[in-house]
């Protein structure tokens, strides 16, 4: 996030170096089941975005001493691998992806109804496969859906979008050079029940009603994305109900 380059991010048409308007986010596509050895699975593309996301639990806590004797703890593992990026990335955990994945855990927190766990663990694993921009926010939509695919009980399922301001205007869903040159990034989850906000992070600088209207865009773009998790987790569960019928 420099806010300094050269290159045209918005021209005066309002159409951006993708082809998108400022109020139009990348494609979106998500699958759920797609691993066979994990509780829980899915697979998310967002623009060139390409992660994975596996839940293991609830299972028993080990090591005990973090273990919680009135619920479960959800354990976030974020990961870019290093092919992901452009320049290799050095594999193992960085200071960014261990803000990731705590951050991606708190706003779990808020959905999973951990109370019915007490001492257990709920792991969650998160690959980013190709990375470009937007990878913690679609890395939050692809856990929820991969503990819903467990059958976790949750409250909801959370998806996540950002909004951002680059070349003076306010965008949704900034793509890679957008977040590199842009001024800046909000990425967002909620709750789409109850439009509860359960992650909000600001890098760089907004105005307040450019922040106003960067919320709302994320927003909107989230209650999409929480139509197509459904719609994941409803052919998901159609496939199984088909292959529960053949097998008997
Ligand atoms: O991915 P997200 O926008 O949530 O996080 P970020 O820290 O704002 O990173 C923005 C983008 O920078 C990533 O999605 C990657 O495309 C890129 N990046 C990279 O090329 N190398 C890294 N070590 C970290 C991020």
């Amino acid at each position: 996030m420099s806010g300094h380059t050269d290159m045209i991010l918005v021209d005066e048409n309002g159409i951006r170096i993708d082809g998108r308007t400022v109020d139009q986010h990348r494609p979106f596509k998500i699958e759920a089941g797609v691993l066979n050895n994990a509780d829980g699975s899915a697979y998310v593309e967002i623009g060139k975005n390409k992660i994975l996301a596996a839940v293991y639990g609830p299972r028993e806590c080990h090591p005990k001493h973090m273990q919680n004797p009135t619920k479960a703890i959800i354990q976030c593992k974020y990961n870019m691998q290093t092919f992901s990026v452009s320049d290799r990335k050095k594999p193992g955990p960085d200071r960014r992806s261990i803000e990731i994945s705590k951050i991606t855990a708190e706003a779990l927190e808020n959905v999973v109804l951990t109370e019915l766990y007490p001492r257990a663990s709920i792991d969650v694993y998160i690959e980013v496969l190709q990375a470009n921009a937007g990878t913690r926010c679609a890395g939050l939509t692809a856990a929820s859906v991969a503990l819903a695919d467990a059958g976790i009980p949750m409250r909801d399922i959370i998806p996540a979008c950002a909004a951002g301001k680059a070349d003076n205007k306010v965008l949704l869903d900034l793509n890679k050079e957008e977040d590199n040159f842009g001024q800046a990034d909000v990425p967002i989850a909620i709750v789409p029940s109850t439009d509860e906000i359960v992650l909000l992070q600001m890098d760089g600088n907004m105005t307040r009603d450019e922040l106003d209207k960067a919320i709302s865009m994320a927003m909107g773009a989230c209650h999409e994305l929480y139509d197509v998790q459904k719609d994941a987790l409803k052919r998901r569960y159609a496939k199984r109900v088909v292959e529960v019928e053949t097998d008997e």
